[in-house]
């Protein structure tokens, strides 16, 4: 057991397909390749991150998510080890049942903070803890959200992920204002740019103009290796390198913005 917190980082934005899985299992990846003691939590029904890191069929994890966490209260039992520095707490379809659970037969003084609750008894055991959210600004992104220390906003470049920005900023705002006074925004990661079209680089130069404070330099181009990820996974992947090229950059700002 180490003697810190975990730092508990949230990638979010309630807009869909904006590389929220691809970007926290890359950083998951980086940080445990790092030998950084790294949790990974599922907050998404999509168990899209589940699927990213452990390569297993969602039947495997079948009452071994994290909603059953939410019902025991504590997250210890349900943590999937990929190796030695990356574990996973999955998720599947039945996490869309959550909010009704939180509200009907599940006991939280807060919650908003229920999320918090649960990790807390293994939050001296990890490095960092790297929640994936759903598309949505549901339960289990503001649970999310009020868990962390750190939120990394998304955006791939285009309208809807540009007005959903705004949006998401002020869930951030009520979780400092309420609950989460520490809170810190990371940044704002800009994805799949597509280099081929004008809309595209308006949407990666007005978030620049909007959010100087917090883009970072880096901007993710829209490129088939990211993409194909989510087939070949991260472990035995022929063309990881150069699918990872990018987020190289991202990481390194990552590590000088904690
Ligand atoms: N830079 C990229 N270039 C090409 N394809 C990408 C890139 N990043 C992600 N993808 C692909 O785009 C799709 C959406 O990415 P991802 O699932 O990571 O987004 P998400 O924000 O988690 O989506 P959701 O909101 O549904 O959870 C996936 O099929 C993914 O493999
Ligand atoms: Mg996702």
């Amino acid at each position: 057991m180490g003697e810190q917190r975990a730092k508990i980082i949230t990638v979010g934005i309630q807009k869909g397909g904006c590389g929220k899985t691809t970007t926290s299992g890359i950083l998951a990846y980086f940080l445990s390749q790092d030998k950084n003691k790294v949790l990974v939590v599922d907050m998404d029904s999509q168990g899209n991150v589940t699927d990213l890191l452990t390569q297993e069929d969602v039947e495997y994890f079948e009452e071994k998510t994290v909603l059953e966490a939410f019902k025991d209260g504590s997250v210890e039992e349900y943590i999937y080890q990929v190796n030695d520095y990356l574990h996973v707490v999955p998720a599947d379809d039945y996490l869309a049942t959550l909010a009704k659970l939180l509200y009907t037969e599940m006991n939280y003084k807060n919650q908003n903070l229920a999320l918090k609750e649960i990790l807390e008894p293994v939050i001296y055991d990890y490095d960092y803890i790297i929640i994936d959210t759903p598309p949505s600004l549901s339960e289990p992104m503001v649970n999310a959200v009020c868990a962390s220390d750190y939120v990394i906003v998304l955006a791939e470049s285009s309208k809807w992920a540009f007005t959903a920005v705004p949006r998401f900023l002020e869930t951030v705002e009520y979780a400092q204002a309420h609950v989460n006074p520490d809170l810190k925004v990371l940044g704002l990661l800009r994805t799949m740019n597509d280099t081929r079209r004008a809309d595209s680089k308006a949407f990666v130069d007005l978030m620049e103009e909007y959010w100087p404070d917090i883009c970072f330099d880096v901007v993710i181009k829209r490129k088939a290796s990211i993409g194909r990820i989510s087939m070949e996974g991260l472990f035995n992947n022929k063309e990881l390198s150069s699918a990872l090229e990018q987020y190289k950059l991202f990481y390194k700002e990552l590590k000088e913005r904690v």
